[in-house]
């Protein structure tokens, strides 16, 4: 069973899937950080961010490596733990160059369907989850919520991670990229055909995650009972 969830950064996805997949106890794909770790490289190795070939054959061969867990998604690069590098400002700022690259996403969008082969069950998390590497997934989700509660979220994950950065360079990064996700060519941020859509500005987690749940279960889905659930491991 593959279920999507897509939307803009800040909507509460990436905490929503891992939880519903910890409660399903089911592999969870962070697809955000795929494109993260692969800017990191870029970025490392000195890359011209607009050379297509070069961006595509990093997204191929660099040594990188996702382990998603139910609270975290733990990633290295040559062996390095990155986890917290790939969420920084330096990166943020670069993710649309490699975002809208033809044969990143290309590797990438393979990687992911792999995995989903290899797997059977997962959730997955992105912008295109639904519309390009899944669109026969059994259930796919849309997460959207106001621009203002986006950045109020995403600045106090950034403070956590003691990025020194105020609400409104948070804010007009995130105006950025939604631009950037919304317009790009290929993958572009959009509702899938069929995607059940939740509006989160107003919920609190546990209230997103029953949503979820909910719509599992009308599917006709067997939630396994609280606490019998186990971590999982997925790995590009
Ligand atoms: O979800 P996130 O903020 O971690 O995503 C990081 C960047 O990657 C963001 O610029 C959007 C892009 N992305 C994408 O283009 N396609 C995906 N499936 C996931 C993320």
């Amino acid at each position: 069973m593959i279920i999507t969830i897509d939307g803009p950064a800040g909507s509460g996805k990436s905490t929503a899937a891992r939880k519903l997949a910890a409660r399903l106890g089911i592999p969870y794909l962070d697809t955000g950080a795929m494109y993260r770790v692969v800017t990191l490289a870029a970025l490392e190795a000195g890359a011209d961010l607009h050379d297509e070939e070069a961006l595509t054959r990093i997204a191929r061969t660099a040594d990188y490596d996702l382990d998603c867990g139910p609270t975290h998604a733990r990633v290295t690069l040559d062996g390095h733990d990155v986890t917290e590098e790939i969420r920084s400002m330096r990166v943020n700022e670069h993710t649309r160059y490699v975002a809208r690259s033809p044969g990143v996403r290309r590797v990438l969008v393979e990687k992911q369907r792999d995995l989903g082969r290899r797997l059977g069950s997962m959730v997955t998390e992105g912008r295109d989850q639904g519309s390009v590497a899944f669109p026969d997934a059994e259930f796919k989700f849309f997460m959207d919520a106001d621009l203002h509660k986006r950045a109020e979220r995403r600045l106090v994950e950034l403070l956590a991670d003691g990025e020194d950065v105020t609400f409104e360079q948070v804010l007009e990064n995130l105006q950025k990229r939604d631009r950037t996700d919304s317009e790009r060519e290929v993958g572009p941020l959009t509702v899938p055909d069929g995607a059940i859509v939740i509006e989160t500005s107003n919920l609190s987690i546990p209230q997103v995650l029953d949503r979820l749940l909910e719509e599992l279960r009308k599917g006709g889905v067997e939630i396994p009972p609280t606490g019998t659930a186990s971590s999982e491991l997925a790995t590009p």
